[in-house]
C-alpha cells in the first residue's frame, strides 16, 4: 500500500454504477483510499468521469492502467461479458478485486475467477450490495441464531411491470448474458442463498419468455427502449432445488402485465418461523397464536457505500469478504442451468 497506508484504487469501466455507487463509496472512505485512475474502452467516458470526479489517471485500456498505476485494488464495473477477463487481468496484476454483480456470465468463468483469486492470494468479492441492507443482515442473524429452524422452502421475487432500462446494454444478451434473471433476479437469489447458508444446488426447471420487450413500446416509464435489438428474456420463472432438500421458486421480469410496478423481495420458510426481507417480517406461531412481527426500526445507510467500505476493510486486512468466489460459482451454476433448462424445455442439473 502506498502513501500513508492508503489503498490505491482503480476503476475498470467508468459508466453508471462506477459513478453512481463505487466512486461515492470510495470517496466516503477517502481517509483510507486514493482513487488514482479509471479505465474505459470509451475514452470520452473515462475522461468525463476523471474530470468530474477528480481522478488523475485516465486510460482506454485497463491492461495499461494495471501495468502503470501500481494499484492495490480495482472495482470492475463493465458490462457482464467483460467481468471475467477484467477480473483475471486485475488478479494477475496483484490487485484485490470488487467485481460488480453478476460475478460472470457462465459457471466456468466463475470457476476460473475463483482459481485465479486463490492462486494470486488476493481478495475477490462481488457487488451484491443487498447483503449489506439491514433487512438481509437481520434475516441472516435470525437464521444463524436458529430462529427460523430448518429453512426448506421460499420465494424469490425480482419483478418489474414496465422496467426495461432504456440506457446501457441491459437488453443485449451477448453483452449481459440475459435479462432480468442475470440482472435483478441474481440480487434477490443471492440474498436468499446468503441467508440459507448457500446450500449446494441440485437441479432447476426454468422457463423464459420474450413477448413484450421485442415489440414497439407502449407506455415506457423508463423511456423507450430499442425493441429491435432486445435479445433478452422479459420474464423468467424457475424452481431451484438443493441437495439438502430445500427448494426456491423464483420469479423475475423486466416487463409483464402484473400488479406491482416493482417488487424485490425474498420470503423464506423454516420449521420454526418464516421471514420476509422487505419490510423485514417474521411469521411464526407463539403462545397458541399465529403472529406476524415487523421491525419497528432498522438502521439506514447506503448499501453500495457499505459494500465498498467493507471491501476496503478487507483489503486492509480488517475484515473477511462476505461474498466469496465459491458462492459466485454456485450462483452462476444456478443461472446457467436456468437458462439451459428454459432452452431445452426440461429440468437440468445445476
Ligand atoms: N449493484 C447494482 O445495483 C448494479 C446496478 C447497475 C449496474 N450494475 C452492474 O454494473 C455493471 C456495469 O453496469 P452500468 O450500469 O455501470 O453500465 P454502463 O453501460 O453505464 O457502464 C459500463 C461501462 O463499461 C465500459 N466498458 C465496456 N467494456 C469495457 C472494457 N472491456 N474495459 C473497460 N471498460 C469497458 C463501457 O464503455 C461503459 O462506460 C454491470 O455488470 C451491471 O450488472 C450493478
Amino acid at each position: 500500500m502506498a502513501d500513508q497506508g492508503k489503498v490505491r484504487v482503480g476503476l475498470i469501466g467508468a459508466g453508471g454504477i462506477a459513478n453512481g455507487a463505487h466512486i461515492p463509496g470510495y470517496r466516503a472512505v477517502s481517509d483510507q483510499v486514493d482513487l488514482v485512475a479509471c479505465a474505459d474502452v470509451n475514452r470520452a467516458t473515462a475522461e468525463r468521469t476523471a474530470r468530474q470526479q477528480g481522478i488523475p489517471g485516465v486510460y482506454e485500456s485497463y491492461e495499461e492502467m494495471l501495468q502503470k498505476e501500481r494499484l492495490d485494488a480495482v472495482s470492475v464495473c463493465t458490462p457482464n461479458r467483460f467481468h471475467a477477463p477484467a477480473v483475471l487481468a486485475a488478479l494477475r496484476a496483484g490487485c484485490h478485486v470488487l467485481c460488480e454483480k453478476p460475478p460472470a456470465i457462465t459457471a466456468e468463468e466463475a470457476r476460473e475467477m475463483e482459481r485465479a483469486a486463490s492462486a494470486a492470494g488476493r481478495i475477490l468479492t462481488f457487488g451484491f450490495m443487498f447483503r449489506f441492507s439491514p433487512e438481509v443482515q437481520a434475516a441472516r442473524r435470525y437464521a444463524d441464531a436458529g430462529a427460523l429452524g430448518d429453512v426448506y422452502t421460499g420465494r424469490v421475487t425480482a419483478v418489474r411491470r414496465r422496467g426495461i432500462p432504456s440506457w446501457g446494454v441491459f437488453t443485449n444478451k451477448e453483452l449481459q448474458g440475459g435479462g432480468p434473471l442475470i440482472d435483478i433476479g441474481v440480487h434477490m437469489l443471492d440474498a436468499a442463498l446468503y441467508v440459507m447458508g448457500y446450500p449446494e444446488p441440485a437441479s432447476v426447471t426454468g422457463v423464459t419468455h420474450t413477448r413484450l420487450g421485442n415489440q414497439e413500446p407502449g407506455i415506457a416509464p423508463w423511456g423507450p427502449w430499442n425493441y429491435r435489438e432486445y435479445t433478452v428474456e422479459d420474464v423468467c420463472n424457475a424452481l431451484i432445488t438443493f441437495r439438502n432438500g430445500a427448494a426456491l421458486l423464483l420469479e423475475t421480469s423486466f416487463i409483464a402485465n402484473i400488479e406491482p410496478m416493482e417488487e424485490m423481495n425474498v420470503r423464506l420458510s423454516g420449521t420454526r418461523a418464516g421471514v420476509k426481507f422487505f419490510p423485514f417480517s417474521i411469521f411464526r406461531e407463539e403462545h397458541g397464536t399465529i403472529v406476524n412481527e415487523q421491525a419497528a426500526w432498522q438502521p439506514g445507510g447506503n448499501n453500495h457505500h457499505k459494500e465498498v467500505a467493507h471491501f476496503v476493510k478487507c483489503v486492509r486486512g480488517e475484515a473477511e469478504p462476505v461474498s466469496t468466489p465459491a458462492e459466485a460459482v454456485k450462483i452462476q451454476r444456478i443461472i446457467e442451468a436456468i437458462y439451459a433448462s428454459a432452452a431445452a424445455g426440461r429440468s437440468v442439473e445445476a
